[in-house]
């Protein structure tokens, strides 16, 4: 979608408790730098959760797939260690996404 990586900095706030988008560096939460276009659990040294590592399978962090998983986590991969309860505004996710895919157009 057509997302404003600028207003996606600012939702971004509420990842950066576990996750950087500019650092190939692992916190709570894996890396998130070029996630948009990676496949699924793929970050060298990070310990996923079973189920996201089932998941993953053949799967790549696209912009639909992550449309799909922010805004409930939990539901679309039962089982996933990530506890966030989700993004509820649409605008909000194409925003954060706009963000991920290019952090320095913010
Ligand atoms: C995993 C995005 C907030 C902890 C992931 C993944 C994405 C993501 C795309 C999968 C990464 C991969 O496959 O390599 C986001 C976004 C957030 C957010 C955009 C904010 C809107 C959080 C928060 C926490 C967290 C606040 C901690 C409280 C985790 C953990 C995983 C993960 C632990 C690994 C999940 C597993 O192995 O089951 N996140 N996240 N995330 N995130 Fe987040």
């Amino acid at each position: 979608a057509d997302g404003d990586p600028v207003a996606g900095a600012k939702v971004f706030k509420k990842c950066m408790a576990c996750h950087t988008a500019t650092e190939p560096k692992n916190k709570v939460g894996p890396t998130l730098m070029g996630v948009v276009g990676r496949p699924v659990a793929s970050v060298d040294g990070y310990s996923y959760s079973k189920a996201m590592a089932a998941f993953g399978e053949g799967k790549t962090w696209t912009e639909e797939e992550l449309a799909a998983y922010l805004p409930k986590p939990k539901e679309l991969v039962p089982g996933t260690k990530m506890a966030f309860a989700g993004l509820k505004k649409p605008d909000e996710i194409d925003n954060v996404i706009a963000y991920l895919k290019d952090p320095s157009a913010a």
